[in-house]
Formats: structure tokens, C-alpha cells, sequence
């Protein structure tokens, strides 16, 4: 059985592995390669980007999907996470998608479920497919990882895509600072990384500023005074993007706050991979399913 519940103790030659696979699919067309098998997105939480680049990845293997929602589900009569997780893996699936609020979730629903489990993003712990696609289009853009620097900005302390970025980023050679006001910051520094509060000191040092979306869902905005003063220090504009590097570029996981983190010039400039981020999504996830698959034979 070969998931991805965490991207924690992949090495370098594994994680490189795996952005060779999806590379190998990006432009390819559909296939049958995997047709019989039904990849089962159960995603406890809203998502767009996640649940779709899964459902797209899947038939473009030649898969079928089967898709939950929590509000049309016997989750809403109260069955349990548990339960859910044991029903769909009865009914018949060949690997399970997990996004949920717990942390805990994608690892309880591996050790419940006698199928695969990708882990689609769980509370503030991990969401280890957006940090591939995000390793993906870097190397796309500079042709390598080593030695690239990013400062991630904004809510750190409430951002599972930060927690993925922490794991395996430097693994692969890119060197992190991680930037924002303090109640964003995390309290404790296991990845020995630096930390700073001012974005404008960084941004010349930088290849990539990464932006991050205030997790309202999670109550991070009452951690700061206000989202005005918040999008004046730490929002990217035209001004903080001269600052960087003519090569720097601009990154950001979504769904994004344009006027907080983001201005609308920069989300939709030429030195924003946002949407690049969003395509790679696709040959990423395939990669990740066909790894499960295999495992799962
Ligand atoms: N980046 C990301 O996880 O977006 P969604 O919540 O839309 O899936």
C-alpha cells in the first residue's frame, strides 16, 4: 500500500522521483492505464482546486471517481469520520482522497482503511501534493530547486501548505525564511529556519515570495489588528515586486484574497505562477494516484 499521508521522511531521491513522474504527464492526453480502478475524493472540507486536479487526474488515468460531500452525506445525520471513511472503503474504492479540519485525519483514515490514502490537505498539519506542485513549477521556472530562496509570507501558523513546505522543501536545496506579523509566525522553530517580520528587508535576498492566504475558517484573523494595516506591511504590489530580483516570481497556493495579500496586478502579472500552479496540479496528482495504484495492486 503506497499513499501519501505525509511527505515527512520522503528523501531527496524520492521526492525527486516523484516530480520526474509528474512531469513525464504533463501534456499528456488521457489514458487507460488504470481503467477499472475508482479513486473516491472524501473531502470533509471545500476545495477547487484540490478536489478537481484529483477528479481530472483520475479519469485522465483512466479511472472512475466516486465523490462525497459531507452536506449530501450520512455525515450530516452524524455518522462518524470513521464510519465514513470504513463505508467507502466497503462499497469499493481503490484508493481515498482525505481533506478534513483534524490533523490527525489522513493518518487515521490510512490505519482504518485497507485501501491507499492521499492526503488532501488536513487542518494545519500538511498538504503534501500542493508542496509538489509547487517544488514542480519552480524547477519548471529555474531548471532546479538548489540554492533557490522563498519567503513564505502571511498566516504561517494556520497554513498546512507552510507545514508541507517546511517538510520538503529543503530537502530538495530551496532555503525558506519564513515572513509576518507575529501572532502569524509559529511559535516554535523545529526547521531551524529564519523568521522575520518585515517583508520589505526580504525581498531583495528572495527568488520566490510565496504568498499565503489569511485562514479566516481558523480564526487567525482576530490574531491580528486589522486586515487594512495587515495588506499595507505585508500585501504584494507593484512597489514590493520592484523590489525583488527582474527574475523573482510570485506564488500562491489559493483560493487567494486579492486587496490583502495580493493586488490584482500581481496575481495577474507576468511574474505570478499562480496559475501555472494550478495546471501542474493535474500531472502531479496523476503521479501520486498511479504511485497509490501500483502500490495498492
Ligand atoms: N490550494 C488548495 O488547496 O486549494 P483548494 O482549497 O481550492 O483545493
Amino acid at each position: 500500500m503506497s499513499g501519501l499521508v505525509t511527505l515527512h521522511g520522503l528523501g531527496r531521491e524520492r521526492l525527486t522521483g516523484i516530480l520526474d513522474k509528474a512531469e513525464g504527464y504533463v501534456g499528456r492526453g488521457p489514458s487507460t492505464d488504470f481503467s477499472g480502478a475508482t479513486v473516491t475524493n472524501a473531502f470533509f472540507e471545500p476545495s477547487t482546486r484540490t478536489r478537481l486536479s484529483f477528479e481530472r487526474a483520475a479519469h485522465r488515468l483512466g479511472a472512475h471517481v466516486m465523490s462525497f460531500s459531507p452536506e449530501l452525506s450520512s455525515a450530516s445525520k452524524g455518522e462518524s469520520f470513521k464510519d465514513t471513511i470504513l463505508t467507502l472503503t466497503a462499497i469499493g474504492t481503490d484508493v481515498l482522497i482525505v481533506r478534513h479540519r483534524l490533523a490527525d485525519a489522513a493518518a487515521l483514515a490510512a490505519g482504518w482503511s485497507a485501501r491507499p490514502v492521499i492526503n488532501g490537505g488536513v487542518g494545519s498539519r500538511e498538504h503534501p501534493t500542493q508542496t509538489l506542485i509547487d517544488a514542480l513549477t519552480l524547477r519548471q521556472e529555474f531548471g532546479r530547486l538548489d540554492g533557490l530562496r522563498m519567503a513564505i509570507v502571511g498566516d504561517i501558523r494556520g497554513s498546512r501548505v507552510a507545514r508541507g513546505h517546511l517538510i520538503a522543501l529543503p530537502t530538495m536545496g530551496v532555503e525558506l525564511t519564513l515572513v509576518g506579523p507575529t501572532p502569524f509566525l509559529p511559535q516554535e522553530n523545529p526547521w531551524g529556519v529564519r523568521t522575520s517580520t518585515d517583508l520589505d528587508d526580504e525581498l531583495g535576498d528572495v527568488d520566490v515570495v510565496y504568498l499565503l492566504r489569511i485562514q479566516a475558517e481558523r480564526g487567525s484573523a482576530a490574531t491580528i489588528p486589522s486586515i487594512a494595516g495587515y495588506a499595507r506591511r505585508y500585501g504584494m504590489n507593484a512597489e514590493r515586486l520592484s523590489m525583488m530580483k527582474p527574475t523573482g516570481v510570485v506564488m500562491h497556493p489559493g483560493p487567494m484574497n486579492r486587496g490583502v495579500e495580493i493586488d490584482d496586478s500581481i496575481a495577474d502579472g507576468e511574474r505570478s505562477l499562480v496559475l501555472r500552479q494550478v495546471a501542474n496540479g493535474v500531472p502531479v496528482r496523476m503521479a501520486v494516484i498511479t504511485e497509490a495504484l501500483e502500490g495498492g495492486r
